[in-house]
């Protein structure tokens, strides 16, 4: 790796998961295009969330990220967004007032368009065609139309995260977020369920304490924070030269931040050291996730953080473990001892997603919510015995009715799963399979919390 970072410092390096453009002319027309765009966040934003995610690393705040796992050009509309909006404000909620603990959101949102693939290519029926690498790349239709990448696409990736951001930003600031309009978060189809009660339950406390405040002349005029929300957005820094076309020099700062989010991550498949995607990265000032997998190797870790914060700036770096439930146990300690000897300041979030997809005997890819919930139980574990914070969690996850992850409370089965199983991609859990889990998560963190206050103790809190 070169020492000298520059914005096209990756095309040097070696590049996986990359479209294979057939008109160089047109590619590099629309990447004139994006250069010339707005960018869609800007670097004080991004600093920001630094700073939040910086105490999440202390150990004083939760990282909730959430959302699609790709977004799509065929979903694209108004009441999609509204709605995983809602249930991230429901988990957030729960979160905080069940754990006391501010949280941090972040959606998968606005930009989480691009997909690594387990193969260059898919055959069905003996015909084998590119694989679907998602919306801003080719169409998932299976035929060799469809499969060609298209750069046009960028730029309608490019218009249709404008709009998405423009409407959550809208929906965060513009009065929907207020705390007193938090029984209209619930849906009208998770309210009759168990799930949904125990909400009603929650906000109607919530409600009392709110009535309390106003009595105390603290309302929505008053407290801005009862009033609107910081909502953050976050995708799969996969596609290099949108992300590099969206990267602008700061004018304050005369540092380099990519635009196109206020959140970077790194996919498991893309962070060889000597890869593209951690040279570009490693250039830009954004708060960056770097996905764990269970093949990632201490030393490893540690190179790559070496890389990737070479200041050990608290709030730069988001590990996102996604080891699969029944692998945690063997692969997250040692990555968590060579941080904590290495004195390292990361984000320490869980992905139970990745790792638990299996496939149900009527074909359909599911994850099972007992495992989901496995997995982030281990991950809590772990970071008990180890004596550091879990900092946050990572869920592909919908507003929508979905069938697509089996279990929950709803008990969804593998027969259902055909029901409405929407996803372009990888199984998401739906809105009430993503409430059931914040609630169990915020009982986890205020027992912990509670007896680390008996104890005058505060996991994270010894890392500087
Ligand atoms: C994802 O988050 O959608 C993804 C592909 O994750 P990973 O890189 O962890 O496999
Ligand atoms: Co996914």
């Amino acid at each position: 790796m070169s020492t000298a970072w520059q914005l096209d410092s990756w095309r040097n390096q070696e590049i996986r998961q990359v479209p294979d453009y057939e008109d160089a002319a047109h590619l590099a027309r629309v990447e004139e295009t994006l250069r010339g765009s707005p960018p869609l966040v800007f670097a004080g934003e991004a600093r920001t969330l630094r700073s939040h995610l910086a105490r999440v690393a202390q150990g004083d705040a939760f990282l909730l990220q959430g959302g699609d796992c790709a977004e799509s050009f065929a979903e694209f509309r108004a009441d999609n967004i509204r709605d995983t909006f809602k249930v991230l404000l429901q988990m957030a909620v729960a979160l905080t007032f069940g754990a006391s603990c501010p949280v941090v959101k972040v959606g998968r949102l606005a930009g989480q368009f691009a997909k690594p693939r387990s193969a260059p290519t898919e055959t069905i029926d003996g015909v084998e065609l590119p694989s679907y690498r998602g919306d801003i790349v080719n169409d998932m239709a299976f035929t060799a139309e469809s499969r060609i990448p298209d750069p046009e696409r960028m730029l309608r990736a490019y218009n249709q995260a404008a709009a998405t951001l423009n409407l959550l930003r809208a929906f965060a600031q513009g009065g929907f977020a207020d705390l007193h309009q938090l029984h209209r978060w619930n849906l009208d189809f998770v309210k009759e369920s168990q799930q949904g009660e125990r909400y009603e339950e929650m906000a109607t406390r919530i409600d009392e304490t709110l009535g309390f405040m106003a009595a105390c002349g603290l309302t929505s005029e008053s407290v801005p924070q009862l009033r609107e929300t910081d909502f953050y957005t976050s995708h799969e820094a996969l596609l290099l030269v949108y992300e590099q076309a969206m990267t602008r020099q700061d004018s304050l700062t005369g540092r380099w931040y990519d635009t196109s989010a206020h959140m970077l991550w790194i996919g498991d498949r893309t962070r060889q050291l000597d890869s593209a995607h951690i040279e570009f990265l490693r250039g830009v000032e954004n708060p960056l996730g770097l996905k764990c997998g269970p093949s990632l190797e201490p030393e490893e870790l540690i190179q790559l953080i070496d890389i990737l914060n070479p200041d050990n700036e608290a709030g730069r770096l988001t590990l996102i473990c996604r080891m699969g439930a029944d692998q945690v146990g063997d692969h997250l300690p040692g990555l968590i001892q060579a941080v904590e000897r290495e004195g390292r300041s990361v984000v320490w979030s869980c992905d139970p997603m990745h790792g638990n997809t299996v496939k149900a005997s009527t074909g359909y890819k599911t994850r099972p919510f007992d495992l989901i919930l496995k997995e982030v139980d281990a991950f809590f574990d772990v970071h008990r015995a180890e004596g550091t914070y879990a900092g946050g969690v990572h869920f592909e996850m919908t507003g929508q009715d979905v069938t697509e992850c089996i279990g929950g409370a709803q008990a969804i089965t593998e027969e259902a799963l055909s029901d409405r199983y929407h996803t372009h991609c990888d199984p998401r859990l739906n809105a009430n399979q993503s409430l059931e889990l914040a609630f169990q998560i915020a009982e986890r963190l205020k027992r912990h919390r509670d007896h680390d206050a008996a104890n005058g103790s505060k996991p994270g809190a010894a890392v500087a």
